[in-house]
């Protein structure tokens, strides 16, 4: 396969080319894709300045990406699967597309959008479960220019609203109903409701599913099977620019509402596919399964562009890994043959606590790699996948990336670089990363700690934010100046290896989702007995982190204070998602707060970490003795 490394000799001769040329190095790379118009310049970039971020990649190449996924592919590989799809429940039967399968719905379903108006940059909100449908879409979307907005279908009516009001996008693609595990979610009324606050949607497009009964409103919605009847399956794909946009992902941050991290075409492309097959070592024939939700950056780059844009078979999943028990991973990874396997920790500390038998009764030796992603794996969890599931054999990728970087950053190369339990190990080629202190200095050398920035720019990385550059700026590039700011922290050891320690801003990691404190905080407030609230993180054997609440209320009866915790966590839920309900609740009676009314969350990280010894001054708190209240009155013991 072209431009993939051999060897660590191979690695570290690419990465010292990437560093002395990194045009030279990426345009090299950019060369095998297929460009209806070659780019005139590799790269224009300031970090700093007018418009800053200022990144162009490729700049005047034209392309489509669907041409590279398809056109590129289909002589070679029209009758090879691309997609294989695993149900939710192990009964009903896998479905198998071939290059030429997927083209073919593609195309249609592409012709589908135009013929109800859709257009070149029109952003296209996709809500959609683990079904074929999904990668159907989003690649209908690039074929004809449209931008997709993926919303991961566990968000809430006013998680999607909030999204496709600020994408405002004119098209929602749904089903009926979606099955997780033994329960099933009616995704069609969680858009009704959506929405009734978004006036800029003029069809829904609803896929038949779970055949539940749904409300169907004949002005507005159509069937998906009616949008594709009689449709032709020609289609040629639009021209696009390199730097016009392929997507908008969300994501959250320390404050305000989600923001819509936007990627492009051209650079995207070249990074999702140089990364896939330089990271897990694909060969042709492998079988490449990503557990992830397409809903998250994960599905978006591994499920299916790195994958279909490098000619391979990708296993998508509809269910969880413990329904109907907690063998299902193994199971599917015995009846597809799976060759490299990704998922996150979230998933492996899960498994662990269900014994090694659901693993060990197993074949598995299709296994080539394991990769891990999402959040830091600690050591426990890191032997047991590489001893029980890799059979102390097989190489793990614990891979660093963000929604931001479009793709894997910093990685072992399976089987080419040699791994450390919990290090993320060393840069890909192309990728200069750096530690600075609190001030922003450089800190040179090896065993150094600090905080992750990255100092100059790849293909895959972040553009903009959705119709609001500024705050592009003031995230990422205002507080280290000329610097990519991840907001992780990290170590680098004695050899040089990254061991990537965490957020270092108000984002905690809940199995491996990234959620904003703020945001929390503000669906607590929510409630209409609530009057103030503060989230922090805390450590928790199976999330990685839990979310630890403390909340202030009204004056409560006895009976309105049994009911609260429930009903705080159900306000959540409904703003949010399931996925951000607070583990812990706390009622307090205030916060620790200094004299300017700031919240001091080290103290509140502290105690939720059960550790009161030491909390630094607290000098400047306007009232010490809350503290006081709040260790007496823990969700977790605290050492004092
Ligand atoms: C944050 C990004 C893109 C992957 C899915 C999550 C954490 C991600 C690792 C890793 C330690 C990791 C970081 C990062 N993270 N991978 N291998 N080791 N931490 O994407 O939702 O944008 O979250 O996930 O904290 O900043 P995301």
């Amino acid at each position: 396969m072209t431009n993939k490394i051999t060897s660590l000799a191979d690695y570290l001769q690419k990465y010292k080319e990437s560093v002395a040329d990194p045009e030279g190095f990426w345009a090299n790379i950019a060369e095998s894709h297929y460009w209806r118009k070659k780019w005139d310049q590799v790269l224009d970039w300031r970090f700093e300045g007018k418009d800053a971020p200022h990144v162009k990649w490729f700049i005047n190449g034209k392309l489509n990406i669907t041409e590279n996924i398809f056109e590129r592919n289909m002589f070679m590989r029209k009758d090879q699967v691309a997609l294989i799809w695993e149900p939710n429940d192990p009964k009903e039967k896998e479905v198998r597309l071939t290059y030429g399968e997927l083209f073919d719905k593609v195309k249609q379903f592409a012709n589908g959008l135009l013929k109800i108006g859709v257009k070149k940059g029109d952003r296209v909100a996709i809500y959609l479960p683990m079904i074929p449908e999904l990668p159907v879409a989003m690649l209908a979307c690039a074929r004809i220019g449209a931008i997709h907005s993926i919303v991961f279908a566990g968000f809430s009516a006013s998680s999607l609203a909030d999204r496709i009001i600020d994408a405002s996008s004119n098209v929602v693609i749904t089903t009926d109903g979606a099955y997780r595990g033994a329960k099933s979610i009616p995704l069609k009324s969680v858009v009704d409701e959506a929405l009734k606050t978004c006036p800029t949607v003029k069809n829904t497009i609803v896929f038949k599913h779970t055949g539940e009964e749904i409300n169907f409103d004949a002005r507005h919605d159509i069937w998906w099977h009616d949008l594709i009847k009689g449709v032709s399956t020609e289609n040629t794909a639009e021209e696009m620019d390199a730097e016009d946009i392929l997507f908008i992902l969300y994501t959250s941050g320390s404050t305000g509402k989600p923001k819509g991290v936007v990627h492009t075409i051209g650079g995207y492309m070249v990074f999702a596919e140089y990364t896939f097959k330089n990271v897990f070592q694909y060969d042709d024939g492998d079988i490449f399964w990503c557990t992830a939700d397409i809903g998250w950056v994960t599905g978006h780059t591994y499920i299916v562009y790195g994958p279909l844009l490098t000619g391979a078979t990708s296993v998508m999943f509809e269910g969880v890994p413990t329904w109907p028990d907690a063998g299902r991973f193994w199971d599917v990874v015995d009846k597809y043959k799976v060759s490299q396997f990704y998922t996150a920790p979230t998933a492996i500390r899960a498994l662990v606590g269900h014994g090694d038998e659901w693993v060990t009764k197993h074949d598995l030796s299709s296994i080539k790699v394991l990769g891990t992603v999402g959040e830091p794996i600690n050591e426990e969890a890191w032997r047991w996948y590489h001893d029980i599931v890799g059979k102390g054999t097989r190489p793990i990728v614990d891979t660093w990336w963000q929604t931001e970087t479009g793709g894997i950053m910093i990685t072992p190369l399976a089987g080419i670089i040699p791994t450390k339990p919990s290090y993320a190990t060393l840069p890909l080629p192309g990728i200069q990363p750096i530690l600075v202190d609190q001030e922003g200095n450089e800190l040179k050398g090896n065993s150094v700690q600090g905080i992750l920035c990255i100092k100059f720019p790849w293909p895959g990385m972040i553009r903009t934010t959705y119709g609001d550059h500024k705050r592009c700026y003031e995230t990422y590039f205002s507080l280290y100046k000329g610097l990519y700011l991840t907001g992780d922290g990290a170590k680098r050891d004695e050899e040089g290896y990254y061991r990537i320690s965490g957020r270092i801003d108000d984002v905690i990691n809940v199995s491996g989702h990234r959620i904003g404190t703020a945001e929390v905080e503000d669906a607590i407030n929510q409630h209409p007995r609530v009057n103030e609230s503060a989230v922090v993180g805390y450590p928790h054997p199976i999330k990685g982190s839990g979310i630890y609440a403390y909340v202030i209320c009204d004056e409560l009866s006895d009976e309105e204070r049994d009911g609260i915790e429930d009903q705080i966590r159900e306000t959540v839920s409904k703003y949010i998602g399931p996925i951000a309900k607070p583990d812990l609740i706390q009622i307090v009676s205030g916060l620790p707060k200094t004299r300017s009314g700031k919240i001091m969350r080290r103290i509140l990280r502290k105690i939720g970490e059960g550790d009161a010894t030491n909390l630094g001054d607290t000098s400047t708190l306007l009232d010490p003795g809350i503290v006081e209240e709040i260790i007496s009155g823990a969700k977790v013991e605290v050492k004092r």
